[in-house]
């Protein structure tokens, strides 16, 4: 008899946000954020924009993160809009297989960088972000809704230089 393999239920699952995902995204965007918040409306016109990239990971059927990513028509960079991973998620890979999703799908919409904005003081996700190779290039100050300051981040997108793995 064929040896059984283990349930999969814990397996993780990136794929791209559909309309019936709405109610958990903006439930987890309220978990994650204190400020800078996007509505059901807004996760509405992101799913609707033929620029944008939403996807989502999924474990035993729950949706426990997501992305956001814009490649708009005139320039050939993509920008990480959001990420979030809930909180009782974290620290098992979730964050760091999202980014490396939506570099994916940056990279087949051609886009040769891929740049973020983190606020200054985000230490677990700048530590996610350099470990997947990206370099800090510059500061917006209060870039966000309560004033604080942002560190701006590129990566490139060159063929072959994505991988899924850690750099
Ligand atoms: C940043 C965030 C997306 C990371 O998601 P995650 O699923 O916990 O991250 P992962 O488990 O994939 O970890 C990947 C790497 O991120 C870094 N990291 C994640 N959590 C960390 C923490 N608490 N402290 C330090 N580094 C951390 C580590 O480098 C880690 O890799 P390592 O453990 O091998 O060193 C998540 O913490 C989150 O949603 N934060 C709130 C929203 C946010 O800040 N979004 C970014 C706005 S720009």
């Amino acid at each position: 008899m064929p040896k059984r393999r283990p349930a999969r239920a814990e397996e993780l699952r990136i794929r791209r946000a559909r309309d019936a995902d709405l109610a958990r995204l903006v439930e987890i965007e309220n978990a994650v954020f204190e400020t800078d918040r996007m509505s059901a409306r807004q996760w509405r016109h992101h799913l609707a924009n033929p620029r944008a990239d939403v996807l989502v990971a999924q474990r035993a059927g729950v949706l426990v993160g997501a992305a956001v990513v814009f490649s708009h028509a005139s320039h050939g960079i993509a920008r990480l809009y959001s990420i979030a991973v809930a909180p009782q998620a974290r620290g098992s890979g979730v964050g760091q297989a999202l980014l490396a999703a939506a570099e994916r799908a940056s990279r087949a919409r051609g886009r040769a960088r891929f740049r973020l904005e983190v606020r200054t003081d985000n230490a677990a996700a700048r530590r996610l972000y350099e470990r997947r190779g990206y370099r800090a290039f510059g500061t917006k100050a209060r870039f966000y809704e309560d004033g604080g300051d942002a560190v701006r981040y590129e990566k490139m997108l060159a063929p072959g230089r994505v991988s899924p793995s850690r750099p």
